[in-house]
């Protein structure tokens, strides 16, 4: 009876359990190889390294092409030991000895042995990657928009990027239900404020980006063109026109903007940043 209820439990725990995700913690000595502490994804590189010589050694195993494959064999395991060395804490994760049989099976090139511990070292990637990939993802290639300011050019103050959206929006909001209400001069104003903010937004990209070609995605002659139709309307009070227009830069700056920058920020924000 207990042994039955300790199983419901199990089972319950574990279903429920299955639904969160969960990020994992990563060691601290990892943020060493990437920005703001190292410009030069040491950790990064050592992945494609490692990549990189795993293929070259399956390729000459293949091939038969044993002394190429001896010396892909001993770079792999060159750089496999280094994940222990950079970040201490995970060199219990490593499967040093199938590495080192790995390379006395090139040595004495027996190919079945050899895949079988490519196999077995394979496995030790896959697992790491399994509980620490999506994190590294969002704490280290995630934008971070924490503590952000940027000038609203309609007050002149400098908001945050929460409270600079919500302005924007609220513009947008109250563009409308001005003219349903019939009140002409309030809705161009909002109409106004919500295209000065809109157009504010470009002062924030190059924070990050160092040209102005992603700035151009969201921010490009199409959204120029809508811009202005909607600066028409605007100044027209003509309700259709304006919602045809803020449709349109709705779906094509806000939210595809928000898929970029904003759910992967949501997430770290989670997760508690750097
Ligand atoms: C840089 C690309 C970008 C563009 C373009 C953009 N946003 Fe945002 N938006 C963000 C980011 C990043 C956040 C998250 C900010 C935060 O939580 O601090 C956000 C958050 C928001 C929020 C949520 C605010 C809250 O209360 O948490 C709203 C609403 C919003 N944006 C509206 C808009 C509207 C409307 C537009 C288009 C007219 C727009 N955004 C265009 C990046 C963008
Ligand atoms: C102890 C943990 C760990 C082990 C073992 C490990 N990796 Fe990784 N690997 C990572 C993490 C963490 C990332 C994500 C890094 C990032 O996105 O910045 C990663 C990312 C990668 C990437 C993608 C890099 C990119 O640009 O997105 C490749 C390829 C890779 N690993 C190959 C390997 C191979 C091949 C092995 C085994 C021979 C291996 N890794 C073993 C932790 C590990
Ligand atoms: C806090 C930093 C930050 C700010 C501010 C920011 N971005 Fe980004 N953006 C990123 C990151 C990080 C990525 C993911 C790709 C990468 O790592 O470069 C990205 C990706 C993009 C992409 C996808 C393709 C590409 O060009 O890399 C576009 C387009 C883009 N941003 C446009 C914008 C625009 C437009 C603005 C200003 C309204 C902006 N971004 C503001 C950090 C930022």
């Amino acid at each position: 009876m207990r042994i039955f209820v300790l199983f419901f439990l199990l089972a319950v725990f574990s279903v429920s359990y299955g639904k969160n995700i969960k990020l994992k913690d990563l060691p601290e000595e990892l943020s060493n190889y990437y920005p703001p502490k190292s410009d030069k994804m040491e950790f990064v590189e050592l992945m494609h390294l490692l990549s990189t010589s795993m293929t070259g050694v399956i390729a000459n195993v293949r091939e038969g092409d044993w002394q190429n494959a001896e010396k892909w064999a001993k770079r792999l395991q060159e750089n496999y030991l280094k994940i222990g060395k950079m970040v201490k804490k995970w060199d219990k994760l490593l499967k040093k000895d199938d590495m080192e049989k790995l390379v006395k099976s090139v040595e004495s090139k027996n190919k079945m042995q050899t895949l079988g511990f490519v196999q077995k070292v394979g496995k030790s990637c896959v697992q790491c990657h399994k509980s620490y990939r999506l994190s590294a993802k969002i704490k280290f290639h995630s934008p971070d928009f924490e503590g952000m300011n940027i000038e609203d050019p309609v007050s002149g103050l400098d908001y945050s990027l929460k409270d600079y959206m919500k302005a924007m929006t609220n513009d947008m909001k109250m563009m409308r239900i001005y003219l349903i209400d019939g009140k002409k001069s309030k809705a161009r104003k909002s109409g106004f404020d919500f295209i000065k903010r809109f157009d504010g937004m470009t002062q924030m990209c190059g924070d990050c980006h160092t040209d102005k070609l992603s700035e151009k995605v969201y921010f490009g002659i199409e959204a120029e063109k809508r811009i202005t139709a909607l600066r028409e309307a605007v100044v027209n009070g003509e309700l259709t026109k304006i919602n045809k227009q803020l449709k349109w830069l709705s779906q094509n700056n806000c939210s595809k903007c928000h898929n970029v920058h904003q759910t992967p920020y949501l997430l770290k924000e989670k997760f508690g940043g750097k």
